[in-house]
């Protein structure tokens, strides 16, 4: 079954929009599988967006995902990939259509509220950085 690492960023928690995210996610009809609060370090930051390393942004990127505490959750279903990240909306909360997590809670670009894999193999090594097989339940 197809899985996906969600983030709640730190600005997501901050603000205690917490459940209100992860609550819109399991409207979707995905399944939570896993789930963890905890501060990144800037290692598994500089993992996780390893892609983006020569990008403008990047530092900025880690700076802020390892500014405060996140919530690293794992969701599995059919096409939950893309399910999850049309809940999410665009990456750019001024792009996001209405009724997405980023129209209704992200600040900025890059204080977006939530962060999703995009694709199944983005998920697998996203997941390895957060969780060990054994903390994705099934049920
Ligand atoms: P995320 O899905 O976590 O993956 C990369 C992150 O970089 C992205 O969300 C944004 O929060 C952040 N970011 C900051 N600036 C930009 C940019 N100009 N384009 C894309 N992503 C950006």
């Amino acid at each position: 079954m197809e899985k996906i690492l969600v983030l709640v960023k730190p600005d997501g928690v901050e603000k205690g929009n917490t459940g209100a995210i992860l609550a819109r996610l399991e409207a979707t009809g995905t399944r939570l599988v896993a789930a963890r609060m905890l501060k990144i370090s800037r290692e598994t930051a500089e993992k996780h967006y390893a892609v983006h390393r020569e990008r403008p942004f990047f530092n900025s990127v880690v700076e802020y995902i390892t500014s405060g505490p996140v919530v690293a959750a794992v969701f599995e279903g059919k096409d939950v990939i893309s399910v999850i990240r049309r809940a999410m909306g665009a990456t750019d909360p001024a792009k996001a259509e209405p009724g997405t997590i980023r129209k209704d809670f992200a600040e900025s670009i890059e204080r977006n509220a939530v962060h999703g894999s995009d694709s199944p193999e983005t998920a697998e090594y996203e997941i390895s950085l957060y969780f060990k097989p054994e903390d994705i339940l099934s049920y």
